[in-house]
């Protein structure tokens, strides 16, 4: 049988590049190599597209970029084309691709940029299309979507940069505290604050404007935040649902990614009931943000049991311990098949 060419996206323009190399790296080891011809397209911090024929230790060490391994490419939205277009000792050369995993976490690749480039280029692509990507990058956007659809959102205050501090701090002011200041299109709790008072909200809205020109101010949702790994296009199935244990705190950049004092429960600590309800819900905004392929839906359980949305990522941290695929292994999908069903859904799909 002919290998199918997947070429990964890696890296990205995007605070969350060191996240990507990560997922990226766990994604090559464990993809099916019989089924699958891979080709890496390297992303730079600075936005510099390489094509790396190299080693995956240079990726984990972040020296891919400096190797005689990577040359200058970049996809072509050429539709004739469909591929890849790499200079190599100053010969052009064109690759064909058959489909495109982005495993590119935050702005500039999970946000609908890269995916608007794909829909051009006509190649299928892993994950959301570009409407339902920039729609859930955008934490304003997201919660008045499933706010218009049912769902609780927490209260929240939506501010530009040219918004008047006084008169932004003062529409605060029925939200109480700890109160959460965010960049509206971030990820990895890059640019958050929880902001225990006044002063600490000036900086955390001066923190969260360095990150976006939009920025959310949320009020505490009481109790613990959970997640649900959805699959699919139309017909979705869903993870066991996870809990995040927080000892302090928030489950900041720092606890996300060593687990120092927080803690993951995978099944999540709860009744079956209440675990339904939440998968349940976790289908309906999928369905409600026209997600396909794949993503993980993070909400918060209330002390009295109410389910609130928080924000669904289109391309979840993807290493073999993050929460999305150990949510899938829970209910019996083994890693390297999540990889194999997200591709066949990607073709099946079409661009
Ligand atoms: N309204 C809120 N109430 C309670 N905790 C929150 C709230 N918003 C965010 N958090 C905490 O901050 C973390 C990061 O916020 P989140 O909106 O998920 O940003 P990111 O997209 O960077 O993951 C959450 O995982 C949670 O611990
Ligand atoms: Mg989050």
């Amino acid at each position: 049988m002919k290998k199918i060419t997947v070429a990964i996206l890696f890296g990205g323009c995007s605070s969350e590049y060191e996240v990507s190399l990560k997922s990226m790296s766990s994604v090559l080891e464990n993809i099916d190599q019989d089924k699958y011809h891979v080709i890496l397209i390297g992303i730079t911090r600075e936005g510099r597209w390489l094509r790396y024929d190299g080693s995956i230790d240079r990726i984990l060490d972040n020296s891919w970029h400096q190797s005689d391994d990577s040359v200058p490419a970049f996809l072509s939205p050429c539709r004739q084309m469909q591929g890849i277009v790499a200079l190599n000792n100053g010969t052009i050369t064109t690759t064909k691709i058959d489909v495109v995993f982005p495993v590119l976490h935050g702005k500039n690749g999970e946000d609908g940029t890269v995916q608007g480039l794909l829909e051009l280029a006509g190649i299928p692509f892993v994950g959301c299309h570009t409407l339902s990507s920039a729609i859930c990058m955008d934490k304003d956007f997201a919660h008045i979507l499933a706010n218009s659809s049912g769902i609780k959102t927490p209260r929240s205050v939506t501010a530009f940069k040219n918004t008047n501090l006084d008169t932004l701090i003062s529409a605060t002011k029925t939200l109480g505290f700890p109160l959460y200041v965010k960049p509206a299109k971030e990820g990895s709790s890059n640019g958050i604050t929880k902001a225990q008072n006044t002063a600490e909200l000036i900086l955390g809205i001066e923190k969260a404007f360095s990150h976006d020109n939009k920025v959310v101010i949320e009020e505490n949702i009481p109790g613990f935040e959970v997640g649900c790994a959805v699959l699919g296009n139309s017909d979705v199935i869903v993870g066991e649902v996870d809990e995040i244990e927080l000892l302090h705190g928030f489950f900041n950049y720092e606890e996300k990614y060593s687990l120092t004092t927080a803690l993951i429960h995978v099944p999540a600590r709860i009744e079956k009931e209440v675990a339904e309800k939440i998968k349940e819900t976790a289908i309906h905004l999928y369905q409600v943000f026209g997600c396909r392929g794949f993503a993980r839906v993070d909400m918060f359980i209330t002390p009295n049991g109410d389910v609130v949305f928080n924000e669904v990522n289109t391309i979840p941290g993807f290493t073999t311990k993050s929460r999305y695929p150990s949510m899938l292994s829970s209910a019996g999908l083994s890693y390297t098949e999540v990889i194999d069903k997200l591709i066949s859904l990607a073709m099946e799909e079409g661009y």
